[in-house]
């Protein structure tokens, strides 16, 4: 895939034992590495080093109350940036390794510099399944922090190509693991007392959640936004979308979904796992199509179509 591509840069390398070595000197002497998770492709930077955390927020073009998510191999090492409760606990060992983030209060002795989290006093905590980013992981000491490897605001990468497309040359390596499976973003939720709170729809679903908590998600009614990846116009092609079509205009690249064919079609047989993971790649092809706008089929709002529903709403409106 990534060998016959021209957007391709020099940075981008396919994963192995020799760019796994370049990645850890990279990552402990405060560079950037973009590595793949099974959500989307991360901007990675070690989240005890202040120059290198800002290094993320430059590169991506970030503003600065925007916290990130910080990655950990396992449990234990959770503990050590942040306090679980019982149910934080609880949720860990259901889905970790996996595509959920918690944000729980910051440990009182948490090596991680304030920008990471915005100077919030929680942090955002993900142990991500992707043997790629679990290596990097496994070398002691690096919590890592990782946004996704895009430009702020833009669509995420779920390709080491989307990456390169994106930031360019302004990340020194590029560890190509081949398209994400989940293709979208991580569940937030955030956990206080007894209760927790979705932040981001992802990969984890409401009804995943409820079974283990034993009750729904409460409402978030803070009247604030408390992940800003919530900020209306995020995931954004460069052109407007249009949502809920079934007959596109001609000036329009259509992404069709179960019986709406479209120039691509997310899932023929309207699955939305493969849908999520479609998504994203869809909507770097329509960007990047000679079709001024971009029309979507209706996806139902229903289990991960919840997660995927979020993200077009947004790509979807003004900015
Ligand atoms: O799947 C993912 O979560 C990917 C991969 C790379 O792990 N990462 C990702 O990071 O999506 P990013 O930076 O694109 O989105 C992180 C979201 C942002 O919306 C941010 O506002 C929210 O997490 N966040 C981080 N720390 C937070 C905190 N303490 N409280 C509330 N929201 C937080
Ligand atoms: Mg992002």
């Amino acid at each position: 895939m990534s060998g016959s591509n021209d957007h391709i840069g020099t940075a981008s390398r396919r994963y192995g034992k020799a760019t796994i070595a370049d990645a850890e000197a990279l990552l402990r002497r405060g560079g950037l590495v973009a590595v793949p998770t099974e959500t989307v492709y991360g901007l990675a930077a070690d989240s005890t080093n202040a120059a290198a955390v800002a290094e993320i927020y430059r590169t991506k073009g970030r503003p600065d109350f925007n916290p990130l998510i910080v990655h950990v191999p396992d449990l234990h090492a959770a503990t050590m940036l942040g306090q679980f409760n019982d149910l934080a606990v609880e949720f860990a060992e259901t889905f970790w390794p996996g595509p959920l983030t918690l944000v729980v209060p910051k440990a009182v002795n948490c090596p991680v510099v304030p920008a990471v989290t915005a100077g919030l006093d929680t942090i955002a905590l993900r142990c991500p399944a992707h043997p790629v980013m679990r290596e990097l992981l496994s070398i002691p000491g690096l919590f890592l922090a990782a946004p996704s490897a895009n430009r702020s605001g833009g669509i995420s990468p779920t390709t080491a190509d989307h990456v390169t497309r994106s930031l360019g040359d302004a990340v020194p390596l590029i560890l190509d693991g081949g398209a994400c499976e989940k293709g979208i973003e991580s569940t937030i939720i955030a956990v206080d007392d007894g209760d927790y709170r979705i932040l981001r729809p992802g990969p984890v679903t409401p009804a995943q959640l409820a079974a283990i908590a034993g009750k729904p998600a409460a409402t978030s009614d803070r009247g604030t936004i408390e992940a800003p990846g919530q900020l209306l116009s995020h995931y954004a092609p460069a052109k407007p979308v249009r949502l809920d079509i079934e007959t596109a205009q001609c000036d329009e690249y259509h992404i069709g979904f179960g019986a709406v064919p479209g120039d691509i079609n997310l899932s023929a047989h309207s699955d939305l796992a493969e849908a999520a993971s479609q998504l994203f790649a869809a909507l770097h092809l329509a960007e990047a199509s000679e079709k001024p706008r971009i029309a979507v089929a209706p996806i139902p709002d229903s289990g991960i179509g919840l997660a995927l529903n979020d993200r077009l709403r947004r790509a979807a409106s003004p900015r």
